[in-house]
């Protein structure tokens, strides 16, 4: 739709029976919380066999009474599993509590305190930075503030980051200690790297020396169709390019069994596995291994796993296809809202040209709540103030159904009101 071919008059006719409309939609007095990309109930159900058959379970483990302190590594059933969910060897995983953010702050905040395998403490250097993707995991970026870690905002393509960017500012500058990566189905994006980012990633040349990727792989079997995007391995060729140390890979069980409340993973090169579990040493006498027992003897193996991750599909798939079929409707083919078509993962990132905080702002005035616009940005900036976070997990089909009739009507008033200022320098919010 482009507003600028009206004149005034009709503009502001236009957005007068836009907003009567959107009064009259407001009346069906839905509220909608999508701030986040929670699992619905009906998936969190998915995995309630595991706690109703927790007291039948084995709690013994090679001799070992899981239900007691120890084990910092996590019990080996549980890191056999995850080695293979995430491609790698067994005595390159540990296993851990809750949630894969814990899991994050954690190393980074071991690296800022203590260096990794043995380099200086990078809270003693001058300065230190991260690479960081957008959009991104706003999450990844707070960690970030929180610890005093500049940011480097390098816009991600159709299949991950440009690589030339990222080579030439990790190639000269020692500063440059991280890239934080969600490699498949990204948040927000639903990007997933193509086989020559992750080749050129593992393989970079680096100037510090202790240059680590922050592989957060929190999306690894969530595909929401049965043909998935596949994600060449990095720990492969990291393993053939002697750079295994530079993997620094998570995932968690939050969106496979229970939110918060499942397992945490990292996996890395055994000496970097070893590093760290000297560090939690100081920190834990141990994980919940008792969780661990639950979770392997429910998910079982990879196989299994996928299946179960299919029924989390069927409750999923049908709320972005509702979003997307009717985005398309109105926005098909319109050069100022673009949003994205993910094969998985959690999220839809939507591109509203210069107006995503004032649609963000509208949609809430109807109880529709969405991340706050530019929380995808280091330092909470979008320049092109353009993007916002769609999380469909979170409504039922009826609430998604309410929620894209009110995004939409936001975004056509937003623009309307954004070309009556810049065009006619009419300020309709008057
Ligand atoms: C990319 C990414 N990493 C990590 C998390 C959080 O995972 P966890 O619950 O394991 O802390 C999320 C949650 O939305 C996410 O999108």
């Amino acid at each position: 739709m482009e507003y600028s071919q009206y004149d005034q008059n009709e503009l502001v006719k236009m957005l007068d029976e836009e907003r009567k409309a959107f009064k009259q939609l407001q009346k069906r007095d839905i509220s909608v919380d999508m701030t986040r990309g929670r699992p619905e109930s009906s998936q969190l159900d998915v995995s309630m066999p595991m706690l109703e058959n927790a007291g039948g379970y084995n709690y013994v483990i090679d001799g070992v009474d899981t239900r007691n302190y120890g084990g910092l590594q996590g019990i080996k059933p549980a890191r056999e599993l995850f080695a293979s969910i995430m491609g790698c060897k067994d005595d390159e995983v540990i296993v851990a509590d809750g949630s894969s953010l814990d899991l994050m702050y954690t190393v980074v905040q071991f690296a800022m305190q203590f260096g990794v395998l043995g380099s200086t403490p990078w809270n003693k250097l001058k300065k230190v930075k991260f690479i960081c993707l957008t959009p991104g995991y706003d999450r990844h970026f707070s960690i970030c503030e929180r610890l005093g870690i500049e940011m480097i905002a390098v816009r991600m393509r159709g299949d991950g980051p440009d690589m030339n960017i990222i080579e030439s500012l990790v190639r000269d500058d020692d500063s440059v200690k991280g890239i934080w990566c969600v490699p498949k189905y990204s948040n927000p994006s639903g990007i997933t790297f193509s086989d020559k980012v992750v080749e050129r990633l593992a393989t970079m040349k680096t100037a510090a020396s202790d240059f680590r990727i922050f592989w957060d792989n929190a999306y690894v079997v969530h595909d929401l169709y049965d043909k998935g995007d596949k994600l060449k391995n990095i720990f492969d060729v990291a393993r053939k390019a002697g750079t295994l140390d530079r993997i620094y890979a998570f995932t968690s069980t939050s969106k496979i069994t229970f939110a918060g409340s499942g397992l945490a993973v990292f996996a890395s090169s055994v000496d970097n596995v070893n590093a760290i579990t000297n560090e939690l040493f100081y920190k834990t006498i141990g994980p919940n291994k008792i969780n661990q027992v639950m979770h392997v003897n429910f998910l079982k193996d990879l196989s299994n796993v996928k299946a179960i991750m299919k029924r989390h599909a069927e409750i999923l798939r049908p709320k972005f296809e509702l979003f997307n079929e009717k985005m398309t409707a109105v926005f098909e083919g319109d050069r100022y809202v673009t949003w994205s078509r993910p094969r998985g993962g959690y999220f839809v990132s939507l591109d509203v040209k210069t107006c995503a905080k004032r649609v963000v702002e509208l949609s809430a005035e109807a109880g529709v709540k969405f991340t706050p616009a530019g929380s995808s940005f280091p330092y909470h900036i979008d320049d092109l103030d353009e993007n916002i976070r769609i999380a469909p997990s979170v409504p039922t089909l009826e609430e998604m159904d309410y929620a894209v009739d009110v995004l939409i009507s936001a975004i056509k008033q937003a623009r309307m009101e954004l070309v009556l200022r810049k065009i006619y320098h009419y300020d309709a919010r008057a």
